[in-house]
């Protein structure tokens, strides 16, 4: 097997980021080959794109047999948008593949046995359960890359290029792809009326001529656009983020603002329409300048008994039915008896730390993004909790001045990178007596384990499912303080 060989291959089972794994033999043994899209089961050839010693990756070019375990997908742009990779699979299969690979991660990377793996818990909805989707606009379509290798080979054939195909689009970007967009009309994560405001904003667009922003020459209008609808508060919010330019004023936004407003209902009303100003270059979805078209700079969304004020910019679990089977885990594995202190690192608007003050004496919660500490305190104050502080500022530099309140109990949710090197290292020496590790990368979240289980014991860990139709889940561990 050599890079630009094609191979026949069964898919054994599933590998890191959803995607399918075989294992060839070849002159360097046994080659681990990664297949995205393929699922276990199936037969497929594949064209060899990297070959390294161990491993190998390719893409489909054929699928010889589908695999028992296939369903066809609701979506049409699924097997091209980088948005879900696992619609093709029963939603049973997709919890029983995150369960294993939670396991793996805790016994390859962690060398961990859990006293208890307990079964993972699904997500409320299957489709339609986001509160937001960030879509981005480009000039370059994406095709799928099974058509897009063969028709290049052909054109390479014919000493040609393939033609281009520049525009504006706007979608999610393909599969593996940093500028190339999926020009899609409609998506089965968020909700059939963020579907209808795609409708609108399209056609306006197309109907002004706006240009979508190039990521290569960095010319161009149009940047992204984030829609987040509270699922419980029917708060919706759309943020429509453009390049810097005079060329534009508030009132130019008018009737796209008298559009949407006709889109309301008694279950969803535009309570936030915002323009948002970023000329940086890269490829954030993130503004200081923002102008509001329509209500107010915010929505509000509520968790299980409590409100939480969200800014367009401040992190927000993003599956609330799913939030909150999430939060009573937490609860649970803290076991809180009403005496405690608790430290909730990485707290984002404070919600774990909001969810648990009812039950402990004191709540202290650490989080950098200034915005979303901002929201937080609102959000304490709406909600009558008054023994909850936050501390704006990066864990590493922030936790250690939390020593002298000796907490009994300390909540982390990093994000995907995991802790901080020298903020894992310190965690230890607040002698805490449980830890509790809420985490959305299992494979970080084994790493950090192995090296708190020197001085901590891997009690109960479960999975949470908070992203059906896609290889990302959640996991919670809960740690006891070895004596
Ligand atoms: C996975 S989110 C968790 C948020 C919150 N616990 C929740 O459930 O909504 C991770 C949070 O960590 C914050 N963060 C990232 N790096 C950080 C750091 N070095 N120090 C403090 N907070 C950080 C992010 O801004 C984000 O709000």
């Amino acid at each position: 097997m050599k890079k630009g060989s094609v191979v026949d291959v069964t898919i054994e089972k599933m590998g890191y980021k959803g995607v399918g794994i075989s294992r060839v033999s070849d002159d360097d043994g046994q080659t681990v080959l990664m297949v995205p899209n393929a699922i276990p089961g199936e037969e497929c050839s594949v064209l060899v794109t990297k070959k390294k010693k161990n491993f190998a990756e390719g893409v489909r070019v054929k699928k010889l047999k589908a695999s028992p375990k296939e369903i066809s997908a609701p979506c049409p742009y699924f097997g091209v948008c980088g948005g879900c990779k696992w619609q093709h699979m029963s939603y049973a299969d997709q919890l029983t593949y995150k369960h294993q690979f939670i396991e793996e991660s805790l016994h390859h990377i962690g060398k961990i046995t859990p006293g208890e793996l307990l079964p993972i818990l699904p997500s409320p909805e299957e489709y339609y359960y986001r509160n937001k989707i960030e879509l981005s606009f480009g000039v370059v379509p994406y095709r799928a890359q099974e058509s897009y290798h063969i028709d290049r080979q052909a054109a390479q054939e014919k000493g040609e290029k393939l033609a281009s195909e520049e525009g504006m689009y706007l979608g999610f970007h393909g599969q593996g792809s940093f500028f190339k967009i999926v020009d899609i009309e409609s998506c089965h994560l968020e909700s059939p009326l963020a579907n209808s405001i795609l409708t609108v904003l399209r056609a306006f667009f197309k109907k002004k001529k706006l240009p979508a922003y190039s990521q290569r020459s960095h010319e161009g209008f149009l940047r992204h656009l984030i829609i987040r609808e509270g699922k419980n508060s029917g708060e919706v919010m759309v943020n429509i983020m453009t390049n810097e330019t005079e060329d534009y004023t508030a009132e130019f936004w008018e009737p796209l603002v008298e559009e949407l407003l006709l889109l309301e209902s008694d279950t969803a009303k535009f309570e936030s329409i915002l323009w948002s100003k970023h000329s940086g270059v890269s490829d954030v979805a993130r503004s200081t300048d923002v102008t509001v078209l329509h209500g107010r700079e915010y929505i509000f969304e509520k968790v299980g008994k409590y409100m939480f004020k969200i800014s367009p910019f401040s992190f927000f679990q993003t599956n609330t039915k799913g939030a909150e089977v999430l939060y009573d885990l937490v609860a649970e594995f803290a076991d809180l008896h009403g005496g405690e202190t608790v430290v909730d690192l990485y707290s984002g608007t404070g919600t774990i730390g909001m969810y648990l003050a009812s039950k402990a004496k004191k709540v202290y919660s650490v989080e950098i993004d200034e915005n979303a500490v901002a929201d937080a305190r609102t959000n304490a104050t709406l909600n009558g909790i008054m023994n909850i502080d936050f501390i704006s500022g990066k864990v590493e530099n922030e936790a250690a001045r939390l020593l002298f309140e000796s907490p009994d109990v300390i909540v982390l949710d990093p994000p995907r990178a995991g802790m901080h090197p020298g903020a894992l290292a310190m965690l230890p020496k607040f002698k805490a007596q449980k830890i509790v590790y809420v985490s959305c990368n299992p494979t970080t979240l084994a790493r950090d384990l192995q090296v708190l289980s020197k001085d901590y014991e891997v009690k109960r860990v479960r999975g949470v499912d908070m992203f059906p139709q896609t290889y990302h889940v959640e996991t919670v561990a809960e740690l006891i303080r070895r004596k």
